[in-house]
Protein backbone atom coordinates (compact mmCIF):
# COMPACT_ATOMS: atom_id res chain seq x y z
CA UNK A 1 0.00 0.00 0.00
CA UNK A 2 1.06 3.49 -1.03
CA UNK A 3 0.64 5.62 1.89
CA UNK A 4 0.99 9.21 1.59
CA UNK A 5 0.92 12.46 3.33
CA UNK A 6 -1.80 14.90 2.88
CA UNK A 7 -3.70 18.05 4.12
CA UNK A 8 -7.41 18.08 3.44
CA UNK A 9 -8.71 21.74 2.92
CA UNK A 10 -12.04 21.89 3.33
CA UNK A 11 -15.45 24.28 4.10
CA UNK A 12 -17.35 21.77 5.97
CA UNK A 13 -20.50 21.24 4.53
CA UNK A 14 -22.43 18.12 4.43
CA UNK A 15 -20.15 16.67 1.86
CA UNK A 16 -16.87 17.82 3.34
CA UNK A 17 -18.21 15.93 6.70
CA UNK A 18 -18.75 12.62 4.23
CA UNK A 19 -15.16 13.23 2.66
CA UNK A 20 -13.82 13.69 6.40
CA UNK A 21 -15.76 10.44 7.41
CA UNK A 22 -14.66 8.73 4.51
CA UNK A 23 -10.80 9.77 4.65
CA UNK A 24 -10.15 8.51 8.50
CA UNK A 25 -11.05 5.13 7.20
CA UNK A 26 -8.54 5.22 4.29
CA UNK A 27 -5.27 3.84 5.11
CA UNK A 28 -3.53 4.96 1.96
CA UNK A 29 -4.01 8.78 3.84
CA UNK A 30 -1.35 10.12 5.94
CA UNK A 31 -3.41 13.43 7.19
CA UNK A 32 -1.44 15.46 8.71
CA UNK A 33 -3.72 18.34 9.17
CA UNK A 34 -7.46 19.65 8.28
CA UNK A 35 -7.50 23.48 7.15
CA UNK A 36 -10.91 25.05 6.93
CA UNK A 37 -11.99 27.95 4.83
CA UNK A 38 -14.82 30.13 4.09
CA UNK A 39 -17.09 28.32 1.86
CA UNK A 40 -20.59 26.89 2.43
CA UNK A 41 -20.19 29.26 5.77
CA UNK A 42 -18.31 31.13 7.22
CA UNK A 43 -15.13 30.64 8.23
CA UNK A 44 -15.60 30.52 12.09
CA UNK A 45 -18.36 27.91 11.00
CA UNK A 46 -16.10 25.82 8.69
CA UNK A 47 -13.38 25.64 11.35
CA UNK A 48 -15.94 24.32 14.10
CA UNK A 49 -17.51 21.76 12.09
CA UNK A 50 -14.24 20.34 11.06
CA UNK A 51 -13.96 19.91 15.04
CA UNK A 52 -17.61 18.44 15.02
CA UNK A 53 -16.98 15.69 12.24
CA UNK A 54 -13.70 14.79 13.53
CA UNK A 55 -15.06 14.11 17.38
CA UNK A 56 -18.10 12.11 15.42
CA UNK A 57 -15.15 10.08 13.71
CA UNK A 58 -12.76 9.72 16.76
CA UNK A 59 -10.02 11.17 14.95
CA UNK A 60 -7.12 13.38 16.39
CA UNK A 61 -5.91 15.65 13.35
CA UNK A 62 -4.85 19.02 13.93
CA UNK A 63 -7.25 21.83 12.61
CA UNK A 64 -5.78 25.07 11.38
CA UNK A 65 -8.02 28.06 10.32
CA UNK A 66 -7.72 30.10 7.34
CA UNK A 67 -9.33 32.66 4.99
CA UNK A 68 -12.44 34.27 6.32
CA UNK A 69 -12.71 35.51 2.93
CA UNK A 70 -12.10 35.50 -1.22
CA UNK A 71 -8.88 37.27 -2.02
CA UNK A 72 -11.21 39.46 -4.07
CA UNK A 73 -14.75 40.17 -4.35
CA UNK A 74 -17.82 39.55 -1.91
CA UNK A 75 -18.19 36.19 -0.02
CA UNK A 76 -20.69 33.56 -1.12
CA UNK A 77 -21.93 30.73 1.13
CA UNK A 78 -24.43 27.92 0.31
CA UNK A 79 -26.22 28.07 3.36
CA UNK A 80 -29.52 27.28 1.38
CA UNK A 81 -27.70 23.54 0.70
CA UNK A 82 -25.76 22.95 3.72
CA UNK A 83 -28.17 25.21 6.80
CA UNK A 84 -26.83 28.00 8.47
CA UNK A 85 -24.94 26.09 10.63
CA UNK A 86 -22.86 23.99 7.85
CA UNK A 87 -24.13 20.90 9.00
CA UNK A 88 -27.86 20.79 8.26
CA UNK A 89 -29.02 21.75 11.64
CA UNK A 90 -27.50 18.31 13.43
CA UNK A 91 -26.07 18.92 16.94
CA UNK A 92 -23.44 17.18 17.62
CA UNK A 93 -23.55 16.80 21.60
CA UNK A 94 -20.06 16.87 23.12
CA UNK A 95 -17.64 18.23 20.48
CA UNK A 96 -15.06 20.74 21.81
CA UNK A 97 -14.01 23.45 19.93
CA UNK A 98 -10.71 24.84 21.12
CA UNK A 99 -9.80 28.09 20.16
CA UNK A 100 -7.93 28.52 16.54
CA UNK A 101 -4.36 27.86 16.66
CA UNK A 102 -2.02 30.91 15.96
CA UNK A 103 -0.39 28.93 13.01
CA UNK A 104 -2.75 30.24 9.99
CA UNK A 105 -3.58 27.52 7.54
CA UNK A 106 -1.68 28.43 4.51
CA UNK A 107 2.07 28.51 7.17
CA UNK A 108 0.65 25.19 8.36
CA UNK A 109 0.65 23.89 4.26
CA UNK A 110 3.74 25.19 4.11
CA UNK A 111 5.63 23.45 7.32
CA UNK A 112 3.84 20.33 6.35
CA UNK A 113 4.88 20.44 3.00
CA UNK A 114 8.23 21.10 3.92
CA UNK A 115 8.29 18.28 6.20
CA UNK A 116 7.05 15.99 3.55
CA UNK A 117 10.01 16.67 1.08
CA UNK A 118 8.35 16.68 -1.98
CA UNK A 119 5.57 14.06 -0.91
CA UNK A 120 2.65 16.52 0.14
CA UNK A 121 -0.18 16.15 -1.66
CA UNK A 122 -3.12 18.70 -0.88
CA UNK A 123 -6.74 17.76 -0.92
CA UNK A 124 -8.95 20.67 -1.61
CA UNK A 125 -12.58 20.49 -1.45
CA UNK A 126 -13.58 24.05 -0.83
CA UNK A 127 -12.67 27.70 -2.24
CA UNK A 128 -8.92 27.75 -3.08
CA UNK A 129 -8.43 30.76 -1.06
CA UNK A 130 -6.13 29.02 1.31
CA UNK A 131 -3.51 27.74 -1.19
CA UNK A 132 -3.32 30.32 -3.28
CA UNK A 133 -2.56 32.82 0.05
CA UNK A 134 -0.01 29.87 0.50
CA UNK A 135 1.33 30.13 -3.00
CA UNK A 136 1.61 33.84 -2.83
CA UNK A 137 3.59 33.67 0.42
CA UNK A 138 5.96 30.45 -0.28
CA UNK A 139 7.38 31.22 -3.52
CA UNK A 140 9.03 27.37 -2.96
CA UNK A 141 6.01 25.54 -2.37
CA UNK A 142 5.17 24.44 -5.88
CA UNK A 143 7.98 22.42 -5.98
CA UNK A 144 7.17 20.72 -2.44
CA UNK A 145 4.03 19.72 -3.67
CA UNK A 146 3.50 16.51 -5.47
CA UNK A 147 -0.38 17.40 -6.40
CA UNK A 148 -3.47 18.99 -5.58
CA UNK A 149 -6.98 17.14 -6.05
CA UNK A 150 -9.47 19.39 -6.03
CA UNK A 151 -13.51 19.49 -5.80
CA UNK A 152 -14.09 21.92 -7.81
CA UNK A 153 -15.32 23.23 -11.37
CA UNK A 154 -16.23 21.42 -14.46
CA UNK A 155 -15.92 21.17 -18.24
CA UNK A 156 -19.35 21.59 -18.97
CA UNK A 157 -21.98 23.28 -16.66
CA UNK A 158 -22.59 25.24 -13.38
CA UNK A 159 -24.15 24.83 -10.71
CA UNK A 160 -23.76 28.04 -9.08
CA UNK A 161 -24.32 29.89 -11.95
CA UNK A 162 -24.98 28.76 -15.23
CA UNK A 163 -21.14 28.97 -16.73
CA UNK A 164 -19.32 27.86 -12.79
CA UNK A 165 -19.00 25.65 -10.25
CA UNK A 166 -19.54 26.81 -6.01
CA UNK A 167 -15.43 26.67 -5.07
CA UNK A 168 -14.51 28.19 -8.15
CA UNK A 169 -17.13 30.61 -8.32
CA UNK A 170 -16.28 31.40 -4.50
CA UNK A 171 -12.60 32.34 -5.24
CA UNK A 172 -11.71 32.53 -9.05
CA UNK A 173 -8.64 34.56 -8.81
CA UNK A 174 -7.65 32.38 -5.64
CA UNK A 175 -8.29 29.32 -8.32
CA UNK A 176 -6.54 30.57 -11.59
CA UNK A 177 -3.32 31.07 -9.24
CA UNK A 178 -4.04 27.51 -8.48
CA UNK A 179 -4.44 26.39 -12.16
CA UNK A 180 -1.44 28.62 -12.61
CA UNK A 181 1.06 27.41 -9.93
CA UNK A 182 3.19 24.36 -11.76
CA UNK A 183 1.40 21.54 -9.25
CA UNK A 184 -0.37 19.05 -11.46
CA UNK A 185 -4.32 19.77 -10.48
CA UNK A 186 -6.43 17.06 -10.71
CA UNK A 187 -10.04 18.52 -11.34
CA UNK A 188 -12.74 16.55 -9.73
CA UNK A 189 -15.57 18.64 -11.07
CA UNK A 190 -19.71 18.42 -11.90
CA UNK A 191 -18.62 16.16 -14.75
CA UNK A 192 -18.06 13.53 -12.24
CA UNK A 193 -19.23 14.43 -9.15
CA UNK A 194 -22.88 14.42 -10.41
CA UNK A 195 -22.63 10.69 -11.20
CA UNK A 196 -21.52 9.94 -8.23
CA UNK A 197 -24.28 10.39 -6.54
CA UNK A 198 -26.04 8.10 -3.77
CA UNK A 199 -30.06 7.51 -4.21
CA UNK A 200 -32.50 8.33 -0.99
CA UNK A 201 -32.62 4.07 -0.45
CA UNK A 202 -28.56 3.81 -0.64
CA UNK A 203 -28.70 6.40 2.51
CA UNK A 204 -30.71 4.86 4.60
CA UNK A 205 -28.97 1.73 3.71
CA UNK A 206 -25.66 3.30 5.17
CA UNK A 207 -27.76 4.86 8.27
CA UNK A 208 -29.06 1.64 8.63
CA UNK A 209 -25.02 0.27 10.21
CA UNK A 210 -26.40 1.80 13.26
CA UNK A 211 -22.94 2.78 14.23
CA UNK A 212 -22.48 7.45 15.10
CA UNK A 213 -21.19 8.15 12.54
CA UNK A 214 -23.79 6.37 9.71
CA UNK A 215 -26.27 8.06 11.90
CA UNK A 216 -24.78 11.19 11.79
CA UNK A 217 -24.25 10.87 7.77
CA UNK A 218 -27.73 10.30 7.56
CA UNK A 219 -28.71 12.98 9.36
CA UNK A 220 -26.65 15.25 7.54
CA UNK A 221 -27.60 14.44 3.91
CA UNK A 222 -31.68 14.94 4.94
CA UNK A 223 -31.80 18.34 3.68
CA UNK A 224 -29.24 18.13 0.50
CA UNK A 225 -31.34 15.20 -0.34
CA UNK A 226 -34.54 16.64 -0.22
CA UNK A 227 -33.10 19.27 -2.38
CA UNK A 228 -31.71 17.53 -4.85
CA UNK A 229 -34.71 15.65 -5.62
CA UNK A 230 -36.26 18.86 -5.80
CA UNK A 231 -33.60 19.53 -8.72
CA UNK A 232 -34.65 16.43 -10.23
CA UNK A 233 -31.58 14.99 -9.80
CA UNK A 234 -31.64 11.23 -9.25
CA UNK A 235 -29.77 11.59 -5.72
CA UNK A 236 -27.43 13.44 -3.50
CA UNK A 237 -23.80 14.03 -5.32
CA UNK A 238 -21.03 13.04 -3.28
CA UNK A 239 -19.04 16.08 -4.78
CA UNK A 240 -16.06 16.11 -1.86
CA UNK A 241 -15.97 12.55 -0.59
CA UNK A 242 -15.11 11.33 -4.81
CA UNK A 243 -12.24 13.64 -4.32
CA UNK A 244 -11.15 11.68 -1.21
CA UNK A 245 -11.60 8.64 -3.10
CA UNK A 246 -9.73 9.71 -6.16
CA UNK A 247 -6.51 10.55 -4.23
CA UNK A 248 -6.24 7.03 -3.27
CA UNK A 249 -8.46 5.09 -6.18
CA UNK A 250 -8.05 6.48 -9.31
CA UNK A 251 -8.92 3.01 -11.25
CA UNK A 252 -12.61 4.12 -10.20
CA UNK A 253 -12.39 6.78 -12.28
CA UNK A 254 -11.68 7.94 -15.52
CA UNK A 255 -9.81 10.83 -16.14
CA UNK A 256 -8.21 13.06 -19.25
CA UNK A 257 -5.25 15.85 -19.58
CA UNK A 258 -6.08 19.43 -20.44
CA UNK A 259 -5.22 22.72 -20.45
CA UNK A 260 -7.43 24.18 -17.86
CA UNK A 261 -7.55 28.35 -17.06
CA UNK A 262 -10.28 30.29 -14.60
CA UNK A 263 -12.67 32.68 -16.16
CA UNK A 264 -11.81 35.91 -13.63
CA UNK A 265 -13.16 38.78 -15.49
CA UNK A 266 -16.32 37.52 -17.53
CA UNK A 267 -19.85 39.51 -16.94
CA UNK A 268 -21.81 36.27 -16.83
CA UNK A 269 -18.62 33.15 -16.93
CA UNK A 270 -17.13 34.85 -14.09
CA UNK A 271 -15.70 31.59 -12.37
CA UNK A 272 -15.73 29.10 -15.41
CA UNK A 273 -13.33 26.79 -15.64
CA UNK A 274 -12.41 26.85 -19.24
CA UNK A 275 -10.89 23.55 -20.25
CA UNK A 276 -9.40 22.44 -24.19
CA UNK A 277 -10.51 19.16 -23.57
CA UNK A 278 -13.16 19.29 -26.33
CA UNK A 279 -11.70 22.09 -28.34
CA UNK A 280 -9.76 22.57 -31.58
CA UNK A 281 -7.63 25.32 -29.95
CA UNK A 282 -5.19 23.95 -26.87
CA UNK A 283 -3.73 26.07 -24.50
CA UNK A 284 0.03 25.88 -24.32
CA UNK A 285 0.07 23.43 -21.63
CA UNK A 286 -1.77 20.62 -20.76
CA UNK A 287 -1.69 21.67 -16.99
CA UNK A 288 -4.12 19.81 -15.09
CA UNK A 289 -5.76 15.76 -15.34
CA UNK A 290 -9.66 16.48 -15.99
CA UNK A 291 -12.03 13.77 -14.25
CA UNK A 292 -15.03 13.11 -16.05
CA UNK A 293 -16.18 9.77 -15.42
CA UNK A 294 -16.78 7.08 -12.63
CA UNK A 295 -18.17 3.42 -12.01
CA UNK A 296 -20.72 4.77 -9.90
CA UNK A 297 -21.54 1.20 -8.93
CA UNK A 298 -17.86 0.25 -7.66
CA UNK A 299 -18.05 4.34 -5.83
CA UNK A 300 -21.47 3.24 -4.46
CA UNK A 301 -19.59 0.09 -2.92
CA UNK A 302 -16.59 1.26 -1.68
CA UNK A 303 -18.50 4.34 -0.03
CA UNK A 304 -20.75 2.08 1.64
CA UNK A 305 -17.57 -0.51 2.88
CA UNK A 306 -15.69 2.29 4.49
CA UNK A 307 -18.60 3.65 6.44
CA UNK A 308 -19.73 0.30 6.99
CA UNK A 309 -16.25 0.16 9.18
CA UNK A 310 -16.94 2.24 11.65
C1 LIG B 1 -19.02 22.03 -3.88
O1 LIG B 1 -19.62 23.18 -3.30
C2 LIG B 1 -19.91 22.96 -1.96
O2 LIG B 1 -21.19 23.39 -1.65
C3 LIG B 1 -19.73 21.48 -1.68
O3 LIG B 1 -19.23 21.27 -0.38
C4 LIG B 1 -18.73 21.06 -2.74
O4 LIG B 1 -17.40 21.23 -2.29
C5 LIG B 1 -19.94 21.49 -4.96
O5 LIG B 1 -20.12 22.44 -5.97
CA1 LIG C 1 -16.86 21.58 0.08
Amino acid sequence: MNRFPVIIDCDPGVDDAVAILLAKQLPELDVRAITAVAGNVEAEKTYANAHKILHVANWDVPVFMGAAKPLIGAQITATGIHGVDGLGGVDVPGAVIPPAPQEAAWDAIYREAVAAKGELVLIAVGPLTNLAIAFGKYRALPELIKRIVIMGGAATLGNTTPAAEFNIYADPEAAEMVFQSGVPVHMVGLDVTLKSYLTAAEVDEIGAFGSEQAKFFHSILQNVLAFSTKLGLPGVSMHDPAAVLYAVEESLFTAEEAGVRVECKGRITRGKTVTDLYSDAQFPEKNAVVVTGVDRTAFVARVKELLKEY
